[in-house]
């Protein structure tokens, strides 16, 4: 995250003496990231550090390890995440549906908040959820953020935190990267602002607002996620928030998609017109995520809105349908529709939608979804995903385009 931030209060100095509360030693604590040459975060605890354990680890009865469908044809999925029950908190909830060797995409329905004693962490991944329905708090040690339809919570790897709902229950797409999930480094001029070209404004996120520290004694557990989704049980002598001020640059953070501003030309415009973030290099490994939001269609007389068949060789493409309404998918998807396909598969509108689309020319078109692309990583589908995959998909053009001709 480019926009480095403070909260509570700290020493003016790093690492030197200081009594947040008269009489008791503050202690000091680094969040690192690329072997403490990365992004990283100074966070100072009222009276304990984060290693104070009062319990042997232990195994947790949760595991979040994707478990591979044993199908294996290449074919275009669409998986109808609106048939999958509302069950569990935002953790014991999350069904992995694709993954990869640096990727994992989840769907979270839950339908209570976590325990208040109980806490999450991944140890292994950063994560993205957005958020598709619920209102609830994020809680983290930095502090608390609102959950909001349609909004981006960007949570980095190592943050300890717990989603307390306030709705009855949530709808959360979630995707994993090993990698930092940022805004887009070619977005960012060399003091590390958002330049005045690019479709994002960094100070347009909602950094966590930071409580009083909760100085409290205790057993407070944290499922730790590592190893490729083994989730071990630690438990903390003290409860986990008990930072009285922080500085730094890793830290979770929220973003409205709709503050993703587009960038329009008169012709159709290729997806990274609508890149949100990135992790990874850019380039060969990590992956894209971009934000299709309402925006002006081209402007050019023959424009045709819909895009191209198209195949992108190096990226695996998925997609979550906030909406049911997107021009080239119309009549084929249903709101909350992942559709999965695989890079070396090409993919296009359905039926007569492009010529159809040249009604929209100019116009303000409607639609809202997320689109995550790898970069030379191939996807897997999960036991799940197969489970709630839409059977007819794979000719699903041959039959709107047969509508069509009769
Ligand atoms: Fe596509």
């Amino acid at each position: 995250m480019a926009m480095i931030t403070k909260r509570g209060t700290l020493p003016r100095t790093p690492h030197t003496e200081f009594y947040a509360k008269a009489g008791v030693f503050s202690l000091e604590e680094i969040h690192g990231s690329y072997g403490f040459n990365g992004a990283y975060s100074r966070k100072i605890h009222l009276r304990s550090y984060p290693t104070e354990q009062s319990k042997p680890p232990k195994k947790s009865n949760l595991s979040l390890i994707p478990l591979p469908t044993g199908e294996n044809i290449l074919q275009p999925y669409h998986i109808l995440t609106k048939d999958m029950p509302y069950e569990g908190d935002v953790i014991s909830g999350r069904r992995p549906l694709l993954f990869g060797l640096n990727t994992i995409i989840s769907v979270s329905k839950p339908s209570e908040s976590m325990q208040e004693k109980i806490f999450f962490r991944n140890g292994e991944k950063h994560e993205l959820y957005f958020v598709h329905e619920g209102e609830g708090i994020l809680k983290t040690e930095y502090g608390n953020l609102k959950v909001k339809k349609n909004h981006y919570l960007i949570i980095p790897k190592g943050t300890t935190y717990s989603i307390e709902l306030s709705s009855k229950d949530a709808f959360f797409l979630i995707i994993e990267s090993r990698f930092p999930i940022i805004f887009p480094p070619h977005y960012m001029n060399k003091e590390g602002q958002a330049t005045l070209m690019a479709p994002i404004v960094e100070t347009e996120i909602e950094v966590p607002e930071l409580a009083e520290p909760i100085d409290q004694k205790g057993d407070f557990e944290i499922n730790v996620k590592h190893n490729d989704g083994n989730l071990s049980t630690l438990t903390l002598s003290h409860h986990p928030f008990d930072v009285v001020g922080w500085e730094g640059s890793l830290y979770p953070f929220a973003f409205d998609i709709n503050n993703h501003h587009c960038l329009v030309r008169e012709i159709h415009t290729a997806p990274p017109t609508r890149q949100t973030f990135q992790s990874g290099d850019g380039n060969t490994y990590g992956f894209s995520i971009c934000s299709f939001i309402t925006q002006i269609e081209g402007w050019h007389p023959k424009d045709i809105a819909a895009p191209y068949a198209h195949y992108n060789v190096d990226s695996d493409e998925v997609m979550f349908f906030a909406s049911e309404k997107y021009g080239a998918r119309e009549g084929v998807i249903t709101e909350a529709s992942i559709t999965f396909h695989p890079g070396s598969l090409p993919h296009s509108p359905h039926g007569d939608s492009a010529k159809r689309s040249t009604k929209m020319r100019g116009k303000l078109n409607e639609q809202l979804a997320v689109m995550l692309d790898t970069f030379f990583e191939s996807l897997t589908m999960t036991e799940i995903g197969y489970k709630y995959r839409d059977k007819e998909y794979a000719l699903s053009w041959h039959k709107a385009a047969s509508a069509v001709k009769s």
